[in-house]
């Protein structure tokens, strides 16, 4: 997968999302970056039909959620994706969480399933077969986590691993790990999101490179991103940052340094955490299986 710059449509409401497809679309993106669980399937597949860009110019991507892992919910649930984004196939479909919930239970833990996603993946794997999907793969998945889904004899491998990845949560352990291993990494919320973006671009090294190079701070932030290897998500529904997102520089290695440098200089600070807000008694970032 090549090291590109994509629309991540999370947290964009009904009604502002199309428009983002839309502009997205006409600006150059290729990659929409979806899921169930955003609400919006319908939205987007809409925006896609009326860009009249051929289906298999676009990287489209959607994730299972939690209550649907047991074996006999998974196609039910792609497939009410696939209907709502009106395609037959996905380039990509990932396990949105590391946790499973009973179908019908409101956030009951699926012990069994949350301890072995093996069961889970391989309805994946027979997926691809069928062609509705042509990759699979994993998001919010610690090292612990994908070893434990990888130490079973896999068809087929994690295409990615789509994970936080921003300037307060740069991750660089998990993200050699991920070289090391052949896994890509896609970064969510590379902006640090609604609540820290503020703070990401007014960082004083992001402000002075971006300075230096007569790029915008987000430009700056964002190809900092793809210079480390991740597949970046940033997330906007205002036209003109959506055009000036995909505006990536080739930093220089000094500058590409010291903002790796300056990632790193704080305690990580992670923006999105649910396990608290699911009652999980655990967190689901920190435990090892
Ligand atoms: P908006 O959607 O209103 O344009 P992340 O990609 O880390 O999730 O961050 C998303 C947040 O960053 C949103 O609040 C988004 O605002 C804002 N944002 C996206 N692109 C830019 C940009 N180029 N400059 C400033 N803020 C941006």
């Amino acid at each position: 997968m090549a090291e590109v710059c994509l629309s991540g449509v999370w947290k964009a409401g009904p009604g502002e999302v199309g428009q983002a497809v839309s502009a997205a679309l006409k600006a150059g993106y290729r990659h929409i970056d979806g899921a169930w669980a955003y609400r919006n399937e319908e939205e987007v597949g809409k925006a896609i039909h009326e860009s009249g860009i051929p289906r298999e110019q676009i990287w489209l991507t959607s994730k299972l959620w939690n209550n649907f892992h047991a074996p006999e919910d998974v196609e039910p649930a792609l497939d009410e994706s696939l209907g709502k984004l009106g395609t037959e196939y996905l380039d990509l479909y990932l396990i949105h969480w590391p946790i499973a919930f009973k179908k019908e239970g409101n956030n009951v833990l699926d012990v069994e399933l949350t301890a072995d996603p093996y069961p889970t993946w391989k309805k994946l794997e027979e997926l691809v077969d069928k062609g509705k999907i042509r990759n699979i793969g994993i998001s919010n998945f610690n090292i612990a986590r994908i070893k434990n889904l990888t130490a079973n004899p896999l068809k087929y491998q994690p295409a990615v691993n789509q994970v936080e990845l921003n300037f307060f949560n740069p991750q660089p352990e998990l993200l050699k790990w991920a070289k090391d291993n052949g896994l890509v990494l896609e970064a969510y919320s590379p902006l640090g999101s609604n609540n820290q973006v503020k703070e990401t671009l007014s960082v004083p090294e992001v402000q002075a490179i971006a300075k230096e190079l007569n790029i915008t701070p987000a430009q700056a932030v964002i190809s900092w991103h793809v210079q480390r290897g991740t597949v970046v998500l940033p997330k906007s529904v205002t036209p003109s940052r959506i055009e000036e997102n995909l505006q990536v520089v080739a930093l220089p290695q000094d500058a590409f340094e010291k903002l790796e440098a300056a990632a790193a200089a704080h305690p990580p600070k992670r923006v999105v955490n649910p396990s608290q807000g699911w009652g999980l008694g655990f967190d689901l970032f920190e435990d090892e299986w």
